[in-house]
């Protein structure tokens, strides 16, 4: 054998070496997750991340490869991220509830612990009609806007294990809860008026809201929708007073508790 085979079959069994690595790694991950929920213990634990990722980084300090071997750790990460978001949740969490009430800020940080592919409704929609929410409306009035929210959630329903960020009017037409429960469980934001005024009341892209921003016309038609909102949801989470992680792991506890 020449050295070049040499090396070739060394490099065979380093490689063979990583797959059992990897393999035991995401197993110890299932063991983790399910010691996690023996013992009602929180699935997301930042700080733990964080020691992890601290105790990789002293470890790499002097090597060679320390690039490159921190970016195949980005993926394993995000590896492991997806096998416990696939164990959690077989289906799309769709997040629905008033403007403001924290759908877009919780489907970011969900999509990030999770490495979940996240569809922000309105983002989507601004980017396909190249127009800001406001032209939208103005341009071609609301029917038009809610028609092309139907569509999209419609073609949402071909894929699993996403996460769907509803604008606030999503959950008001009957036909898009059909959609939404097709493959999806469906979560309830909520905050009270004054809570959802502070959050929106430097916004301008919330048409609806445009020459109304007032704490009484938010409790105005917080109340008209409440009923169609409350009817949509499995799950109802308040978020008044909550950190982004506490609302996550009580989004988490719930939706794992409609399995059982
Ligand atoms: C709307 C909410 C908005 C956006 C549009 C209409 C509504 O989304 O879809 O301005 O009817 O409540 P956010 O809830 O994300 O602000």
């Amino acid at each position: 054998m020449n050295d070049l085979e040499m090396y070739r079959e060394q490099l065979a069994l380093c490689d063979d070496k990583i797959i059992d690595a990897l393999a035991e790694r995401n197993s110890i991950i299932e063991k983790i997750m399910a010691y996690k929920e023996t013992y009602g213990m929180p699935i997301l634990q930042p700080a733990q991340e964080e020691k992890q990722q601290k105790r990789l980084d002293e470890k790499l300090e002097n090597n060679k490869y320390r690039e490159e071997i921190q970016n195949v750790f980005r993926s394993i990460q995000k590896n492991s991220k997806r096998i416990q978001a696939r164990k959690l949740f077989s289906y799309n969490i769709v997040l629905i509830g008033f403007m403001g009430a924290g759908k877009s800020t919780i489907s970011d940080y969900l999509s990030t612990v999770f490495d979940m592919k996240l569809v922000e409704m309105d983002q989507e929609i601004s980017e396909r009609e190249q127009m800001s929410i406001p032209d939208i409306f103005a341009t071609y009035g609301e029917e038009y806007f809610r028609n092309l929210e139907t569509n999209l959630l419609r073609e949402l329903q071909t894929g699993k294990n996403c996460i769907i960020s509803c604008g606030g009017g999503v959950a008001l037409r009957e036909q898009n809860v059909v959609e939404m429960k097709k493959n999806g469980r469906v979560v309830l934001l909520t905050a009270s008026p004054e809570t959802i005024y502070e959050r929106v009341k430097d916004s301008n892209d919330r048409p609806l809201l445009k020459d109304n921003n007032n704490v009484e016309y938010i409790a105005e038609l917080m109340e008209k929708r409440r009923e169609k909102y409350e009817a949509a949801a499995d799950v109802v989470i308040r978020t008044d007073n909550k950190t982004v992680l506490q609302i996550c792991e009580e989004l988490i506890t719930k939706l794992t508790e409609l399995d059982k």
